[in-house]
């Protein structure tokens, strides 16, 4: 399988004025086309700060990252904000929903930064919105919605430019355990129907056990 990522001997230290905190220690990790991936760790271990460096968000301290072989600069910016803005899809912790923008134009939003024709545009959103199983909600705000319905909207707005990989920072963190499973269960189906490699952070062994693959992380390092 096509490698989309690869992690060469990543450090992550964080300083807190005198203090330093080393986030991650000496990880090598490699993500391939289409896979299915959990994070999990303790609160601390380090799981927001990998995701970020996988998002492109945030820059290592020392070692190696390469997006589809071709190694990150982080010099030129522009370049590396049109990868991202290309390439990755993210659904935060907190949904991170527009709240002035219905279901609909929250989907539709990064696809204002792209070149695709309104009609495109339309198409493509409700699609997504029909896969999330929204459509019919197409016209709520988000604080018309629930807990869940909010996430499937978020999940909807990450894969809507058809990323290559989507990342979720704790998804079911604010969820009860059914909508939880729900949504990974969703997560799932799309990363199967969408070829859509997904990597999410965890720290409930429920949620564990959905994913194909596990990385543990302890104290910034990664052990398998
Ligand atoms: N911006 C920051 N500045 C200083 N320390 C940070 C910062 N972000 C995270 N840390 C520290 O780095 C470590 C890993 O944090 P984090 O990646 O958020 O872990 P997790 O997501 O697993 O809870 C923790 O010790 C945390 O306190
Ligand atoms: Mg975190």
């Amino acid at each position: 399988m096509k490698k989309r990522l690869e992690f060469e001997n990543i450090c992550k230290t964080y300083s807190l004025g005198e203090v330093l905190i080393p986030a991650l220690r000496d990880v090598n990790l490699s993500i391939a086309e289409g896979e299915f991936v959990a994070i999990s760790g303790p609160s601390g271990s380090g799981k927001t700060t990998l995701l970020n460096l996988i998002g492109l968000i945030d820059k290592p301290t020392s070692g190696t990252i390469r997006f589809e072989e071709n190694i990150i600069s982080y010099n030129g910016s522009s370049k590396l904000h049109r990868l991202r803005q290309a390439r990755i899809g993210f659904i935060f912790q907190s949904f991170n929903l527009i709240p002035v923008l219905n279901a609909f134009e929250n989907v539709e939003y990064p696809l204002l930064l792209t070149t695709v024709s309104a009609q495109q545009r339309k198409k493509r959103v409700e699609e997504m919105l029909d896969e999330v199983g929204l459509l019919s909600l197409r016209a709520h705000k988000p604080r018309e919605l629930s807990g869940g319905q909010r996430q499937r909207v978020a999940i909807a707005r990450a894969l809507v430019h058809q990323p290559k990989i989507v990342l979720a920072d704790e998804p079911s963190a604010n969820l009860d355990t059914q909508t939880a499973q729900d949504i990974l269960q969703l997560m799932e189906k799309l990363n199967r129907e969408e070829n859509v490699s997904f990597i999410f952070s965890t720290h409930d062994p429920q949620i564990v056990k959905i994913a194909k693959r596990v990385v543990n992380i302890r104290d910034g390092r990664i052990s398998n």
